[in-house]
């Protein structure tokens, strides 16, 4: 598969006809769409709009929380589906089928800048939603792009300069669900969603009035001493006695959990970030940093009446013994409570997340089927730079400045991209992110879906073994943990769009504070 590709381009770049006019609809590497960026106008198959807007609700008994909200609203066509998740102040799960021509109106109705990226997608430039895409209040920015990825749980966020963070934890985040018919094969409900429980767990400090308080901490950004499930304190739900697919979003700003069923049954996991896993796995725990998805195959049909509890356990999150200190609970000066930080839980408490009451009846039956064959396999055959991986170190300097490979975002120029931040599109390259620094971030690429190639680590940092069964490394993704001491090795191809994109941390506080970098993707041959 992989060969052919490169033959085909070869062919097409030797024969001199633009590649534009011949790649049509064809599935491409990734196992998604490929279509070439059309020069005729943009005739959407559906259209969709995202009203970011302010208002209140009851999150807790007595006065209302003021919070943001994405609105969205489908206003014609098809191949989406927009759905409220019930009870939920965050924004509407978009489900999208692959192949898609989607026309987004975003209006912001807030009263300050803001702009909705589209994490985990392949997307022009011009809609990737960057920080120079920034909208005034009162405006509206058009995205127009066909959805080219492969089934998979993508979202959507706000990304202005500065002002993510804060926006993220007022309530702006919404699920972007790409379906395609072999993924509707292999998880039944797929289409429609009949089988799925969105969790978008974020934690979140509240004012005596019940307000969002919003307090980062220097060192680990902002950390929440509640954990709220879609928007909702206290969150439990009836499922019948059979399975679900739980499609798991750490949409929290900074907090990592550690997933796990209170009984000790294990985690059925069947997709990550960029769609279904080659085959299901199963963990006893599963590491999940902001950013990050996970999509759990859980059975609960042996659970009849009973109750289980998805939980966080307790683990070190690294921070030179700043994170968890039992008993203190804000983890000492920079955990917690010390350097304006607010919250009480500190990083790695244990937490439960959401109770789950098993019904006695189940109306449905619904079983996994064959899962679509992966589409690319990267390994030392197929990356030429295998063995030599781009370099890329986070560090912490002093005042907690944040750095990839020394540098951080040049607010004096937003268009700078170094020699190492420049890529060649179709070209598959191995990179390393390399974590010098004493806690883990969890690193994202704007237009890209990639694949973990190896973990190794420099140095074993206290409390290593009690996370490294926990991570999912065999599907696609577009945001991975890397835990402090290791090397995470990754492969990737951009393409088809190029342009100037972003990588980040995605610990929010680490993104608005620089730790951000802007890439820049290269025609062949230029
Ligand atoms: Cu989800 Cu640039 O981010
Ligand atoms: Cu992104
Ligand atoms: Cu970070």
């Amino acid at each position: 598969m992989f060969s052919q590709r490169i033959t085909r381009r070869n062919f097409l770049r030797a024969s001199g006809i633009g590649a534009a006019a011949l790649f049509g609809s064809s599935f491409d590497a990734f196992g998604g769409f490929r279509v070439k960026a059309q020069s005729q106008p943009f005739a959407p198959d559906a259209e969709v709009s995202i009203t970011a807007v302010e208002k209140t609700v009851q999150i807790y008994a007595g006065a209302p929380t003021r919070v943001w909200s994405y609105e969205g609203r489908l206003l014609s066509g098809s191949g989406v589906t927009v759905q409220a998740v019930p009870g939920s102040y965050l924004g509407p799960v978009l489900r999208v089928k692959s192949g898609t021509k989607l026309r987004i109106q975003f209006n912001n109705e807030l009263a300050e800048k803001t702009v909705l990226h589209p994490h985990g997608l392949r997307v022009p430039e011009d809609c990737d939603g960057q920080p120079m895409q920034s909208i005034d209040p009162g405006q509206t920015k058009v995205y127009e792009f066909q959805v080219i990825d492969r089934a998979g749980p993508y979202w959507f966020h706000p990304h202005p300069m500065m002002r993510t963070a804060e926006q993220v934890v007022m309530g702006l985040a919404g699920l972007f669900y790409v379906w395609d018919p072999e993924e509707e094969i292999a998880v039944p409900g797929a289409s429609t969603g009949a089988n799925d429980i969105p969790l978008i767990l974020q934690d979140r400090l509240f004012d005596a009035n019940n307000q969002f308080l919003y307090q980062p901490n220097m060192m680990w950004g902002y950390l929440g001493d509640r954990v709220l499930v879609n928007g909702q304190a206290g969150p439990s739900l009836a499922p019948e006695p059979r399975a679900y697919r739980l499609r798991i979003l750490n949409g929290s700003n900074a907090r990592t959990y550690k997933l796990a069923w209170s009984n000790g049954m294990p985690l059925t996991v069947i997709g990550s970030d960029g769609g279904l896993l080659p085959a299901p796995l199963t963990r006893d725990y599963v590491m999940l940093m902001p950013g990050e998805r996970v999509d759990v195959w859980a059975d609960f049909s042996k659970l009849a009446g009973k109750r289980v509890i998805l939980r966080s356990l307790a683990f070190d999150p690294g921070g030179m013994g700043m994170g968890m200190m039992g008993g203190m609970g804000g983890g000492g000066m920079m955990g917690g409570m010390g350097m304006m930080g607010g919250s009480s839980l500190a990083n790695g408490a244990a937490i439960d997340i959401l109770k789950v009451n098993v019904g006695r009846k189940a109306t449905a039956k619904p079983e996994l089927g064959p899962f679509p064959a992966f589409p690319v396999r990267y390994d030392a055959g197929n990356v030429p730079n295998y063995a030599a991986p781009r370099p890329f170190t986070l560090s912490m300097g002093h005042m907690m400045s944040w750095t990839i490979n020394g540098r951080i975002y040049n607010m004096n120029d937003m268009t700078e991209v170094a020699a190492d931040e420049i890529f060649t599109r179709d070209e598959v390259l191995a990179l390393e992110w390399i974590n010098a620094s004493p806690i883990p971030h969890p690193m994202h690429i704007h237009n890209v879906q990639f694949q973990v190639l190896e973990r190794a680590a420099e140095w074993t940092p206290p409390g290593y073994a009690s996370v490294n069964q926990g991570f999912v490394d065999t599907g696609w993704k577009d945001t991975v943990l890397v835990w402090p001491g290791e090397r995470v090795k990754i492969a990737l191809s951009f393409g088809p769009h190029t342009g100037m994109y972003m990588y980040h941390c995605h610990i929010l506080e680490h993104e608005d504070m620089t730790m951000m970098r802007n890439l820049m993707v290269m025609e062949p041959g230029m």
